[in-house]
């Protein structure tokens, strides 16, 4: 397929065109680099840096493209409470142009990035799909929006559309090779990151927010999903389009581990001390969001491999390791 990979130059799109790539398909990246690497894009890609609000320059009805996958955004839940027009404009708006340009064009098919934000605070755990939509921030609330304006774009235009929502991605894809492609995100927001760069030097201490949850250890539990198993995800998504119908799916691990239990692991993989302030909870966060992915097993045959914290920190740490001077 000829595909168009927004973010592209961003974390989770480098390895997902890596992948694509590697299945044959072809695949034309669009990133403005806002918080993306040129270096990051895959060197057998067509790269376009642009803007995705200025997608029909790309998207034209003679290009000949199969199908969008869309993980351009901006991520950061905190920033976006401070700058909320931001994240509308880039998220809302940004993404409605590139429906409009994926329905002048033609484009069947469309895969989104959505997130685990859009359930808020949950009352059920593991997560189902079906769970009530309730965003505590701003990003959460953009991402949500877009899925809601997929579902009737689909309905009203044929669109064959899938979301997935993913949980903490993390980890890096160790290529046949031994190169990795991993996480770079500046300022990091993500706890795996932080907690290697205080490995590393780079940071004193890494701060852990609360203790006192009602969790095993007092820390709070997240569900880390493998950035290798996430991008597969979405070769299976691609496959599962049908004209008309708006899929929505959950990708998470469905295990979940505290934050304690990270930076345990951290400690174990880098062979540092690492040292860590309790610091007080952020407004906001839940003591625990596990994913129920029963949906995507069941229907798109997705299995998440690389579930254990070992596996995850030492493919982030083999990245950090190697690309970070
Ligand atoms: N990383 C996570 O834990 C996580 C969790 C849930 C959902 N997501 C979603 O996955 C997607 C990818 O996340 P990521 O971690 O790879 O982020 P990232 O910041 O590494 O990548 C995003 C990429 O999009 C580009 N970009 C941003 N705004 C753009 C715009 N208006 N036009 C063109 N390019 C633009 C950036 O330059 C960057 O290369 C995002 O949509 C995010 O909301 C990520």
């Amino acid at each position: 397929m000829k595909l168009l990979v927004t973010g592209g130059a961003g974390y989770v799109g480098s390895v997902a065109s890596r992948l694509l790539l590697d299945a044959g398909h072809e695949v034309v990246v669009l990133d403005d680099l806002s918080t993306g690497f040129r270096a990051a894009v895959q060197p057998d890609a067509t790269f376009v840096q642009a803007d995705v609000a200025a997608a029909a320059t790309v998207l034209t009805p003679q290009a000949g493209f199969d199908a969008v996958l869309h993980f351009a955004g901006l991520i950061a839940a905190g920033e976006s409470m401070a700058k909320p027009e931001l994240y509308w404009r880039q998220n809302m708006i940004g993404s409605l142009a590139l429906l409009d340009a994926v329905r002048a064009a033609g484009v069947p098919r469309f895969v989104f990035s959505s997130t685990a934000a859009v359930y808020g605070n949950p009352a059920e755990l593991p997560i189902p799909e079906t769970a009530a939509k309730a965003p505590t921030n701003t990003y959460g609330a953009t991402k949500l929006a877009f899925d809601y304006a997929l579902t009737s774009e689909s309905f009203a235009h044929g669109l064959a559309a899938v979301s997935l929502r993913y949980f903490n991605v993390c980890g890096a894809y160790i290529r046949p090779d031994g190169t990795a492609i991993g996480e770079r995100h500046d300022p990091e927001t993500h706890l795996i990151p932080i907690a290697l760069q205080v490995a590393a030097g780079k940071r004193d201490k890494l701060q852990l927010f609360g203790d006192d949850y009602p969790t095993p250890d007092g820390t709070c539990i997240r569900d880390y999903i493998h950035v290798e198993d996430l991008a597969r995800a979405h070769l299976l998504a691609l496959d599962a389009t049908a004209p008309g119908e708006h899929k929505i799916y959950n990708l998470g691990s469905g295990t979940g581990f505290s934050n304690r239990q990270v930076v345990e692991v951290a400690r174990e993989v880098t062979g540092t001390e690492l040292p860590v302030e309790i610091a007080p909870r952020r407004q906001g966060d839940p003591a625990s969001l596990v994913a129920s992915s029963e949906l995507a097993r069941a229907e798109l045959g997705w299995t998440p491999q690389k579930t254990t914290l070992p596996d995850i920190i030492g493919d982030a740490w083999e990245f950090y390791r190697t690309h970070t001077a």
